[in-house]
């Protein structure tokens, strides 16, 4: 059963503006946000090698499978889904999977908006000169003043969501082709001359002794959950991102080998961005374990103190901000796909409406740094025997819980779902098309998506959660 079928959306020119778009998708926030801040918070090395274990035996394997899934769909995730399963004789329950990513994108992308705005605030606080001569506790007052504004918190979310929605609107080959292919570059070059700067005047030996010399008694259950749901989260998986570009792959173009640049990438980034704010938290008196504030906290200290600072620090949170927003148009991408094939309104509707939702939402996350802070709003669950298993959540305020429920719970769960799907329900025929590998590389990957990353995926949920204890 030969599959020609044509995405309704366009599709990418070659295989190199789908790893860039890809890579726009994985590379943001999660690398140079959030890995340095829970690495940190978990103790370092051993949290990082199992996050790494988990990108290899685990991620790549799922993004083969994602990418392979949105190729043949061509389709919005729930359309190719709905559409696989009829092709394939399948339930279509399956299509759950498509569902599931819809709600997922919606959560993430009203709290990774707020962090993006973080970064747009600071391309204008570098641009102004507030790092100049600061020391560590100058930038933490910074910070913090931010969190406490919750007007300037809205200005800057309501940004960050505008472009969001200014470049889907446009539809993304149009609205994303041109700018990756020098920004991702650029972003690259400056995280190596900050890596360089933390060499020279850092201490970039107790950076490499943290991030890598692992300590396993840091490794909770908790920890490991954290460090897998991040693989998912940082590699763009189990939401159907990745699945929905995949849409837009061009038949010929290599789905193994665009994975590994895409996971390579991503991965270097957070390496990089690790080494270059841990060799400063080392040299400074800042801890490792000082939360989301991290990066935000950290290199304004730097570029306050080196030559070019100004210059340096503006060109950085730039750069971070585009990551951002080429990340959070890769969540909005398999809403606005979806509802613009189901509702056959415009993209600028549909995108416009979609987008009002999710800033919503955000509101709430950006009040927890604020005036809800200490509002769980799951609180009443703790009172509850049956949900016992729910406890973790019951202490969260509205941003951690956007952030964990996400993470830690339905990207992992997506995940399963997909592997499972393309492992067992698509013909060996179909996916040979797809996958047109040695035959021996083809059965790893089999292995792997039917048996290796579904029951790793489940014990480590099952574990950190504490419904089982292995
Ligand atoms: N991978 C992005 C990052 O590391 O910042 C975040 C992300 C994008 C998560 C797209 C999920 C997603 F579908
Ligand atoms: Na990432």
């Amino acid at each position: 059963m030969i599959s020609d079928r044509e995405s309704p959306h366009g599709q990418w020119s070659t295989s190199l503006v789908f790893v860039l778009a890809a890579a726009g998708s994985a590379v943001g926030l999660g690398n140079i946000w959030k890995f340095p801040y829970i690495a940190g918070e978990y103790g370092g090395g051993a949290f990082v090698l199992v996050y790494l274990f988990c990108i290899v035996m685990i991620g790549i394997p799922i993004m083969v499978a994602e990418i392979t899934l949105g190729r043949r769909g061509r389709q919005s995730p729930v359309n190719s889904l709905r559409t696989l399963a009829q092709d394939e004789g399948r339930s279509q329950a399956w299509t759950i999977i498509g569902w599931m990513g819809l709600l997922t994108g919606f959560l993430i992308l009203s709290f990774y908006s707020v962090v993006g705005g973080w970064s747009l605030a600071y391309v204008l606080y570098a641009a102004l000169g507030a790092f100049s001569e600061a020391d560590a506790s100058d930038t933490a007052a910074l910070f913090e003043a931010l969190q406490e504004s919750p007007w300037t918190l809205l200005a800057w979310h309501t940004l960050f969501m505008a472009i969001v929605f200014a470049i889907v609107a446009r539809g993304v080959r149009r609205g994303l082709e041109r700018a990756l292919d020098f920004l991702m570059p650029l972003l690259f070059l400056l995280l190596i001359i900050l890596v360089g700067y933390g060499l020279v005047s850092g201490n970039m030996a107790a950076a490499v002794s943290f991030m890598f010399r692992p300590d396993v008694s840091m490794l909770t259950g908790e920890a490991i959950l954290v460090a897998m749901g991040h693989a998912f989260f940082t590699l763009s998986l189990g939401m159907g991102a990745i699945m929905v570009y995949g849409a837009y792959l061009p038949k010929r173009s290599s789905i193994g080998k665009t994975t590994l640049s895409i996971a390579g990438i991503d991965t270097l980034v957070a390496m990089l961005a690790g080494l270059a704010i841990f060799s400063i938290v080392f040299s400074l008196d800042i801890s490792p374990a000082e939360g989301p504030g991290l990066l935000f906290v950290a290199l304004p200290t730097a570029f306050g103190n080196m030559p070019g600072g100004t210059f340096f620090g503006f060109v950085f949170f730039a750069l971070v901000s585009v990551a951002a927003v080429t990340s959070g148009i890769s969540i909005l991408e398999p809403v606005v796909a979806y509802a613009v094939e189901k509702s056959g309104w415009t993209r600028p509707v549909v995108a416009a409406l979609v987008s009002l939702v999710i800033w919503t939402i955000g509101i709430g996350a950006l009040l927890s740094f604020n005036l809800w802070e200490g509002f769980a709003p799951l609180g009443f669950l703790a009172d509850v025997p049956r949900l016992w298993f729910l406890e973790p959540l019951t202490g969260l305020n509205i941003f951690d819980l956007l952030s964990w429920t996400t993470g830690q719970l339905l990207l992992p769960l997506g995940g399963i779902l997909i592997a499972l799907f393309a492992g067992w329900k698509l013909s060996q025929p179909s996916l040979r098309e797809e996958l047109p590998m040695s035959e021996d590389l083809f059965t790893a990957w089999l292995v792997a998506v039917r048996v290796v990353a579904p029951i790793a995926v489940l014990i480590v949920l099952l574990n950190g959660l504490g419904i089982l204890r292995f």
